[in-house]
């Protein structure tokens, strides 16, 4: 099966300044991806890349069988939706309804079928808690979305994805399952990322199999008591 994202040798500059270099990575459908590194290392200019805002100096972006190349933001927003990490950048009409609204109007949705998705999107949108962010991002990757998220929260990475991509100036330094990466605090450092709490007491305690998820570690930590508490 074609992956749902690939890129192949992607490189950008905005002008003369180099942003990416020769980046290649593919991410399946239903994987559940983390974007890291400190700021500026090229987390956004991706996404643009992606959602088909820029288009690569060289290389590839390949959204399933699409060039971005060949495809305007418009085209791919059928097959990328991206999220913004500040409500204020992703709302830009005067009511939430309107809003909400505006994506499916844009891409040619009934009107009826329009009010009705809007009605069930709006829901609920003054408890948005991170719980609620997982869950949808759960059930979107169980529905075979692939999940490229950008965040500098390794607690969130580690409790909800898969894998992590970190970009270092512009460069691909890491594509590997996040558990070995978020445990390795001497290659995090360097990349501009601590480990999260759970990860750096696993590692302080040795814990068997170094888990970087809470309910994981906790289950190493009462087989490790019991067995040291044990005649
Ligand atoms: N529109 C732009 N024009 C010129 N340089 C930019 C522009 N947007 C971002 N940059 C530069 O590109 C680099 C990568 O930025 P960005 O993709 O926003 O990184 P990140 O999201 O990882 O913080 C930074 O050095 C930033 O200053
Ligand atoms: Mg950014």
């Amino acid at each position: 099966m074609i992956p749902a994202l690939r890129l192949e040798g992607v490189s950008f500059s905005y002008g003369t300044v180099p942003v990416l270099a020769n980046v290649s990575f593919s991410i399946a459908s239903g994987e559940r991806v983390a974007l890291l590194g400190r700021n500026g290392a090229g987390k956004s200019t991706l996404v643009r890349l992606i959602a088909g805002l820029q288009w690569p100096d060289q290389g590839i972006v390949w959204v399933g069988d699409w060039d971005t190349r060949d495809c305007v933001p418009e085209q791919l927003a059928w097959r990328v939706a991206t999220v913004f990490q500040h409500a204020d950048q992703q709302l830009f009409a005067t009511s939430v309804r309107d809003d909400v609204s505006f994506g499916p109007r844009a891409l040619g949705v009934g009107e009826r079928e329009v009010q009705r998705r809007t009605e069930s999107a709006t829901i609920g949108v003054d408890r948005a808690l991170r719980a609620r962010v997982t869950r949808a991002l759960l059930e979107r990757s169980a529905a075979s979305v692939a999940l490229l998220v950008i965040t500098h929260d390794l607690t969130f990475a580690a409790e909800t994805l898969d894998r992590g991509l970190v970009l270092d100036r512009g460069t691909l330094a890491c594509d590997e399952p996040l558990p070995s990466l978020l445990g390795d605090a001497t290659r995090l450092e360097p990349l501009g990322l601590a480990p999260p709490p759970v990860a750096a007491l696993s590692t302080a305690l040795d814990l068997p199999g170094r888990p970087v998820r809470e309910a994981e570690a906790a289950r190493e930590l009462a087989r490790v008591a019991r067995g040291r508490l044990a005649p």
